[in-house]
Formats: C-alpha cells, structure tokens, sequence
C-alpha cells in the first residue's frame, strides 16, 4: 500500500510546555505555532489558563495568553461579536469563529490551529489572497444596467430586501477551508464562500 508521509520541515513537532498558573479551575489549551521567520518545523505549545480569571469565549482565552504569558502568540481579531471574520480558526476539529465559540462548549483540553489546508503566515493566521482573489473574481457586487445618477442612488426598503439572504457572508473562509473539493482543486474551484 502506498503511504504518505509529510516532508520534514512540515511534520508538527511537541512544543513548549509553558508554566501552569494556581488556581482550582485551570484548562489546557494546545494551539499551533509557526514561525517563518526561526527555519523552525511548526510545533503545538501547551499554555494553562484559570478560568475563573479568563471571559467565556475562545477568542478571550487567546487574548488572555497573549497578554499574560506569551506575547508572542500570533491570530486575528477585530470586532469580537461574530461580524469581521477575522477570528476565523480550527477550535476543537471545527472551523469557528473563536469570538463567539464558547470555551463550555468544548470537552477536554482545547486544540487550536489554524483554517486547514491554507498557507500559514504566521500562527494562527493564515493566508487568504487566494480566496479573496477568488472572491473579486465573482465580482460580488450590484451591477448597473443603466448610467449612474449624479448624484446618491437612493434604495427602496422593497429593494434592499430583495437583497436578504445573499448579502450575509462574512468572508471568514470557514466554509471554504473545511470544503475537501476546496482542499484538493482550490486552483480551479472557487469555492463555498465565492459561489
Ligand atoms: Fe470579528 Fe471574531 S473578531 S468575527
């Protein structure tokens, strides 16, 4: 049988074990780390939170590591209430916002990486020009059949209505990247998020 295996530089490697805090109500949590900048593989850190200091939401525990025990923890977040798509990971096996996925909502220790099968920037970040690439090419937006007015085009409740229902992705990429036609022909295929 043939089998695969993933080049050296790739394979994810045990990282650092950093300091476990006191505390009666303490979570693990392992997250992915890469760095391009150290030539190093990329690794999985274990950090330690207590919760009884940490707010409900996986997004509050990322902001508590980074601001507490290892500033060099690298991810995306802007709005924190679900809307920029920013905070988009792998929480727990599941493309997620970590913003609005509850740390109760997860069994057991919590495992964070980035969106599969994107390039990686840096850590939790990964890299979305393609997908945004892919996007534009839809050109998603309204198109006029007739010349544009001098002046502001002003829409009717009726017609913003009729817009309901197409206008509410986010452009996390979630969909896309947990797609296994995206993973494989992302080249040729646009995608969920596009389409
Ligand atoms: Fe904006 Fe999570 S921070 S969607």
């Amino acid at each position: 049988m043939v089998q695969f295996t993933l080049p050296k530089n790739s394979k994810v490697r045990t990282g650092k074990t950093w300091p476990k805090p006191e505390g009666k109500n303490i979570r693990k949590f392992q997250i992915y780390r890469w760095n391009p900048d150290d030539g190093e593989n990329p690794r999985v850190d274990t950090y330690f939170l207590d919760m009884d200091k940490c707010g409900p939401m996986v997004l509050d525990a990322l902001i508590k590591i980074k601001n507490e025990v290892d500033p060099t923890l690298t991810f995306r977040r802007s709005c924190r209430e679900g809307i920029c798509g920013s905070c988009a990971m792998n929480i727990d096996g599941i493309n997620t916002l970590a913003c609005i996925y509850g740390l109760d909502e997860i069994k057991g220790d919590v495992k964070i990486y980035p969106l599969p099968h994107m390039p990686v920037v840096k850590d939790l970040i990964p890299d979305l020009t393609h997908f945004y690439a892919q996007h534009a090419s839809v050109q998603p937006y309204l198109i006029t059949e007739t010349p544009n007015p001098d002046k502001e085009w002003r829409q009717s409740i009726e017609d913003r209505k009729k817009l309901d229902g197409l206008y509410e992705c986010i452009l996390c990429a979630s969909c896309s990247t947990s797609c296994p036609s995206y993973w494989w022909n992302g080249d040729r295929y646009l995608g969920p998020a596009a389409l």
